[in-house]
Parts: structure tokens; sequence; C-alpha cells
């Protein structure tokens, strides 16, 4: 029986100072923003600068987190950072984080689910600290995706963008009350089969290369609106919480017409969602938490609300959490 729990003490992001739009797009392949609009409900993404690498991203995410907390670095014993884009091969990104924070104690280390990247290490980072082995983690989602885009590609180098987002987690004792704070269930899922349907065509192993994003949109289309049903439908069934009962809804933000379709399905109000795609474009494990950092910013996620996360991505991956802010 676990006698502790997983509180978010505090939410930061980081955003490149380059903005991409749609009718920039316009220019480089033969699209328009009428076309991104009505498909994904995407108008403008961030770009990482030349030399600015994901590492520096999520530092800059990891900072503005530890001073939402009211934390100093030396406070973190665990880094969980969810990324398809690391800097290097090896060694893992977190690493270059836990080193730019100065923290020389505790473990970092990278995970990689593509853009169900966050809720995997929630989830993970959730289990380590309930289990006692660490006190305050670090829980990063952090992406170049411009980088792994094949810019003449139309299909796909609309739809990305970079960024990063992160949360502190903080082990506190259960007291066993109804209304407690903290994540309240994780649900992750995968199925290899569906591989194929969105990968990058190269990789250290198999071409000596770091290759480009490859997707057969619509197939991915066809499956994320189930996917993500389904699993939220798990987390509501592991607490007793429902569509009605959550305050925010904060998806993965691939796509306006998934989120919107997935908020229907399930009956959430769409006064409960939380867009940041229209400016974001789809920036994989870094969305959840860019979002998060968004809502918290603006005041609409406040202390005690419940928030149902989701997200699915290449792999295939999915998976939901449930967390009392
Ligand atoms: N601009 C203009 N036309 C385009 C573009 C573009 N950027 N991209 C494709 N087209 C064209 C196609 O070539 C095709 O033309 P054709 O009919 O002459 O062959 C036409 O538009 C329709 O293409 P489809 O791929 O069928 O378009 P669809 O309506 O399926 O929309 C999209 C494509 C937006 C990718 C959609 O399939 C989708 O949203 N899929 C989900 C994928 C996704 O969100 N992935 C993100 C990563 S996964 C994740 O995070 C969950």
């Amino acid at each position: 029986m676990s006698h502790l729990r997983s509180v978010v003490r505090g939410v930061g992001s980081y955003l490149p100072a380059r903005i991409l739009t749609n009718a920039d797009l316009a220019l480089m392949v033969d699209t328009s923003d009428e076309w991104i609009v009505q498909r994904t409900g995407i108008r403008a993404r961030h770009i990482a600068a030349e030399g600015e690498v994901t590492s520096d991203l999520a530092l800059s995410a990891a900072r503005a987190a530890l001073e939402d907390a009211g934390l100093e670095p030396a406070d973190i014993d665990l880094i969980v950072l969810a990324t398809s884009t690391p800097d290097n091969t090896f060694p893992a990104t977190a690493v270059s984080v836990q080193s730019g924070l100065g923290i020389t104690h505790g473990a970092a280390f990278d995970l990689q689910a593509v853009c169900s990247g966050f809720v995997f290490a929630l989830a993970t980072a959730d289990n380590f600290l309930k289990s006692g082995s660490h006190k305050r983690a670090l829980v990063i989602g952090a992406e170049t995706f411009s980088r792994i885009l094949d810019w003449s590609d139309r299909t796909t180098c609309v739809l990305f963008g970079d960024g990063a987002g992160a949360l502190v987690l903080e082990a506190v004792p259960d007291e066993g009350k109804d209304d407690e704070r903290g994540v309240l269930t994780t649900h992750l899922r995968s199925d290899g089969r569906y591989k194929t349907k969105l990968y990058v065509d190269g990789g250290v192993s198999s071409t000596r290369s770091v290759g480009y994003l490859r997707m057969e949109g619509r197939e991915v289309f066809r499956h994320a609106v189930g996917m993500i049903t389904d699993v939220i439908e798990d987390a509501f069934r592991a607490t007793g919480i429902d569509a009605g009962t959550i305050d925010w809804f904060v998806p993965h933000q691939a796509n306006r017409r998934i989120i919107d379709g997935s908020a229907h399905k399930l009956g959430i109000a769409p006064e409960k969602v939380v867009i940041t795609v229209d400016q974001h474009g789809n920036t994989s494990a870094a969305s959840i938490p860019l979002a998060l950092a968004s809502a918290h910013a603006d005041g609409r996620i406040k202390q005690g609300d419940v928030v149902l996360l989701e997200a699915m991505g290449g792999g295939f991956t999915w998976g939901s959490a449930l967390v009392r802010w």
C-alpha cells in the first residue's frame, strides 16, 4: 500500500522566439492558411533558433517551473524528460538539464514515447515518488521537431513546432481523504502493430543518421479518437470521476479536429477544453505541459481543480492521467 502521493508544486514553459505562421509556410510549400486551419486548427508554431537545442528549451521551462513552485534546483532529486528529439544520441538530454541547473545528486533520464511522452513521464515520476525513492521531480516534455521535419513535405511540415514545458511534482503523505491534491491515476498503452503509421525514417542503429518524420495522417486520425477516449474511460473508471466532474481537459495538442472529436465523444463541455494547438502546432511531448502552463498562468487552472490529461502518438502509444491540481 502506498502512503505517498505526488502533488503538483509548479509549472513552467518555454517557447523559442521565432514564430512561423501559415502564411510563412505558404511561401515554402504548396499550402494555404485556409487548408491548414480547416484541417488542423493550427495558425502558428515556434521554431528553435540555429544552435538552440532541446535541452536549452527544457532548461528554461524547468527554471520557470521551479520559480512557480518557489523551490531551488537543489530541492529536485529526479528529472524525467520526455523527448523524441534529444540533443545527442547520448548522454540523455535530462543530464544536460540537470547540469544546467547545477544539480549533482539524484537521477536524471530521458523517456521516449513520442507525442505521449509527457503522460508516460508523469506516470513514471509519479510511481518513483509514491515508492518513496525520490522526493521531488521535474517532469519535462521538450522537443525540437523542426529538426526532423522534411520542410519540402507539406503533409507533415505544417503540423509541428518546437517548445518545452515542465511540472514540479512533490511526494507528500497520503492522508486518505477524498479531495486530496495530486496525481489520481495514470493509464499507459502501446501497440507496436502501428509502428509504421508515424515514424522517423532514420536512426542510430538502422541508418546511422537522424531521418525525417513520416506519417500516414489519415490512419493516425482514424485511430486517434477511439484510442484517446478508451484510455480516458479507464481513468474515469479507476477514480469515479467523469466528464461532468472534471474542471479542465488538457489534451495533447496535435489537431483541433481530434481534440474536438474526443471531447464530443466523451461529453466534455467545450469551455473545459484547453486549446493551444492554434498557436503552438503539435509540439509532441511538450504540448501538454505547454498547455498546462498557459492555463495556469492565465488563472484558469486553480488549486483543487480536477485536470484530465491525454495523449496519443507514434508507436502507437497513448495514455491518460487525472490530476487534482
Ligand atoms: N496543404 C494543402 N494541401 C495538402 C496539405 C497541405 N499542407 N497536406 C496535404 N494536402 C493535400 C493532400 O495532398 C491531398 O491532396 P489530393 O486529394 O490531391 O491527394 C489532400 O490535401 C487531402 O489529404 P489528406 O491527407 O487526405 O488530408 P486529411 O483531411 O486527412 O488531413 C491531416 C491531413 C491534417 C494530416 C489529417 O489526416 C490529420 O490530422 N491526421 C492526424 C495526424 C496528426 O495529427 N498527426 C500528428 C502527430 S500524431 C499525434 O500527435 C496524435
